[in-house]
């Protein structure tokens, strides 16, 4: 396979302390939603990013002991030797494929829950733990508790030796970590040795490293994952403040410096708020303070970009989180010279929201994530048909691209026919949206993918009959055809019709495709009952025009569902600044009144213009009226058509349709189910 000589030193092997990464890749720690009692799906996971070539695989955050207990957050747990042997199989998954296993022992501190332990929380001082949804103090921890907790760190070190791993993680990250909740004077008000000046607000990260350092013995080499800035913290961490104090004071002493953002919101940021290489003006300046290798992220995709920063020194090794999730496979596809075949990460952060749910991750790009061992998909190598059959896939829309993409993987013949001339569906539109214009890659991807097939076409422009489809006479068809929004204000909390003649009804469509389009400054009322990101994009898009928004939700928060994607802090600050009105808590009626659900009181109306953001109803009239079923032996409903959701939801209910069409006779969908008794 070629390597192609420009990116040679992304595949130079690295020195990391006593172990040696074969390549720059270095797939970050994050926990995949199996957690502990899911181990095999875990595994699977992370031995794909293995065997798609990233040199060393991290392990996320993974509870030390009893008294960082995060249930029902499924974490990682190297709790005590019984933990050991699903450690072990793990770190022979990913060592299999030539690959560093790194873990990221961390222990939560105020962030803890101890809902099943019932152990007291401890921290540094007598406050309220940093979960608002639990009503608990931590305990200020005593010199014995410290010791006890050193002496936890310790045993953990020695279980994931044991266990075999390469890279031993101290977590001093995201404000999730007991060493954070020691370094901020925000959490730390002691008066003893470890609080007050910096030099003992340091003490037991120091302490804590050393004692990983001292266990390992150059066994395995040592980590420190650190967050150098708290951009959104007063007194917290910065590059130029206590964040630059802690590289320096510790500079040489972990074997690798892993550093980033904190908290999770600024480090895991999408890509409406920021773009690849987020990080970097925060940690540039880590390489030149420090002789280690260090690693950081940015939700890289971008080969170039990743070469120069090596070659300019400014990181040694490629952090990859999302872009790992997105495709496992990106640097085998960087060595074979297929980057045009990287399925690039879009920045939308549904894998959070999944981890925030506590379920298996879900990725956008990547419908098979977290269905590795359940039901045996691999993300490049799809299931090839012994027969090859035609299919008709009605619709380019992201449920049907997949689809269409994973048959002609297959080795069918596809033609895809898109009623528009231009392919996309959904998210050729809403990529035209402020911010969005990432999340193309899902269209271009696989649009690009398909053009490269000789047994697969798009035709544009193509309205399908039912007598044209009957025509046709292909084995399958699927109908993809999306979905419309509504403009009788169903919605999540509201299930009957509103209407009016007295106002100018709008939906996010006659938006985005500019059907209302004015000159002079115009008031408009945003009507927010879908919760997601739509309304907020909407009211930006007419902000960004100088219009006048007040942006009205029957819920008490702004964009309420996009806590899960880490957006909502963002989008609250962006609406602000650009001078938006918020009216929270007020329901339309059948009267059309927008009344307080707390005090009764009436929204006086200033706009006669009202953008409803409600529920979508499913453009599935070839499929419901029945008629294609008289003629066509095989008809599938997918996406957006089937059920309105997320694009990430259109792309695995594409992917989904693609396998059931492949394996007609069995179920392809089965999932095996991980038994703790047998
Ligand atoms: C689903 C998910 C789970 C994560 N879990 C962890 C974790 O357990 N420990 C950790 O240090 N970071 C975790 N992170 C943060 C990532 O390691 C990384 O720092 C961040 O996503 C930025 O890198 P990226 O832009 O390459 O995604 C997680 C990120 C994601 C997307
Ligand atoms: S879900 Fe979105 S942000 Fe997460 S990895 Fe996939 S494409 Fe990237």
């Amino acid at each position: 396979m070629t390597k192609p000589s420009q990116y040679k030193a992304l595949f130079a092997p690295l020195k990391i302390g006593p172990v040696t990464a074969p390549n720059r890749f270095f797939a970050s720690p994050h926990s995949t939603g199996h957690g502990w009692t899911e181990p095999k799906g875990a595994i699977a996971l992370r031995a794909m990013k293995a065997e798609g070539g990233w040199g060393t695989v991290a392990v996320g955050l993974t509870e030390i002991s009893p008294s960082s207990d995060y249930a029902n957050h499924p974490m990682e747990r190297i709790w005590d030797e019984k933990d050991i042997p699903r450690h072990h199989l793990q770190v022979n998954e990913i060592k299999k494929h030539g690959s560093l296993s790194a873990i990221e022992l961390g222990h939560g501190g105020m962030q803890s829950r101890n809902l099943t332990t019932g152990l007291p929380i401890i921290g540094p001082s007598n406050l309220s733990i940093l979960r608002p949804e639990i009503p608990s103090q931590s305990k200020a921890m005593d010199l014995t508790d410290i010791k006890s907790f050193r002496n936890e760190h310790k045993a953990a070190v020695k279980r994931s030796l044991k266990a075999g791993y390469d890279i031993i993680y101290v977590y001093a990250a995201h404000g999730l970590s007991i060493l954070s909740h020691f370094l901020s004077v925000n959490t730390n008000k002691r008066l003893d040795q470890y609080g007050g000046t910096f030099e003992n607000r340091i003490r037991l990260l120091k302490e804590v490293l050393e004692d990983t350092l001292e266990m390992a013995n150059g066994t395995a080499a040592v980590a420190l994952r650190f967050s150098i800035a708290e951009p959104d913290k007063p007194f917290g961490m910065s590059q130029d403040g206590e964040g630059r104090d802690v590289i320096e004071a510790l500079a040489e002493h972990p074997d690798l410096w892993d550093i980033n953002l904190s908290g999770w919101p600024k480090d895991s940021q999408t890509s409406r708020f920021a773009d690849e290489g987020f990080q970097l003006e925060y940690t540039n300046f880590v390489k030149s303070i420090t002789s280690k290798p260090v690693v950081g992220v940015g939700r890289f995709t971008s080969p170039d970009l990743m070469v120069s920063l090596i070659k300019n020194q400014q990181l040694d090794l490629i952090g990859g989180a999302r872009p790992s999730i997105a495709d496992p496979f990106l640097p085998s596809k960087i060595k074979n010279n297929q980057i045009e075949n990287i399925r690039e990460c879009i920045g939308c952060n549904v894998c959070v929201s999944m981890d925030a749910y506590g379920v298996p991750v879900k990725c956008t790009q990547n419908p098979t994530i977290s269905e590795e061992w359940r039901k045996g998909w691999h993300p490049e190598t799809p299931p090839i048909s012994r027969k090859k059959e035609t299919h008709l896939i009605i619709g380019s829309g992201p449920a049907g691209l997949e689809c269409a993409l994973t048959l002609a993987n297959a080795g069918h013949e596809v033609t895809v026919a898109e009623a528009k001339d231009e392919p996309g569906g959904r998210i050729a539109q809403e990529s035209k949206l402020p911010g969005l214009n990432t999340w193309r890659r899902v269209i271009d991807y696989r649009i690009f993918q398909l053009s490269q097939k000789k047994n697969a076409q798009i035709f544009l422009s193509s309205h399908m009959s039912i007598n044209d489809i009957t025509d046709f006479n292909s084995d399958t068809v699927t109908i993809a055809t999306g979905a419309t929004w509504r403009n009788d204000f169903i919605g999540s909390t509201n299930f009957d019709p509103i209407e009016t003649n007295n106002y100018n009804i709008l939906t996010p469509e006659d938006i985005i495709l500019e059907k209302f389009k004015n000159s002079h400054k115009t008031k408009f009322i945003i009507y927010d009952d879908d919760h997601n990101y739509m309304a907020s994009v909407i009211a930006e898009k007419l902000l960004n025009n100088n219009h006048d928004v007040t942006y009205v939700t029957p819920l008490p928060t702004v964009s309420t569902w996009t806590q899960y994607t880490l957006e909502q802090g963002a989008i609250i600050e962006r609406l602000k600044s650009l001078g938006i009105k918020f009216a929270l808590n007020y329901k339309i009626n059948q009267n059309f009144e927008f009344v307080n659900t707390i005090d009764n009181k009436k929204l006086k109306l200033t706009s006669k213009n009202v953008v409803v953001v409600g529920g979508r109803i499913p453009n599935d009239r070839l499929f419901s009226d029945g008629q294609l079923f008289n003629t066509v032996q095989n008809v599938f409903l997918t996406g957006d058509c089937l059920v309105p959701g997320t694009m990430q939801a259109a792309v695995l209910l594409g992917h989904q349709t693609a396998r059931k069409i492949l394996d007609r006779n069995a179920d392809a969908l089965h999932s095996k189910r991980e038994q703790t008794i047998h």
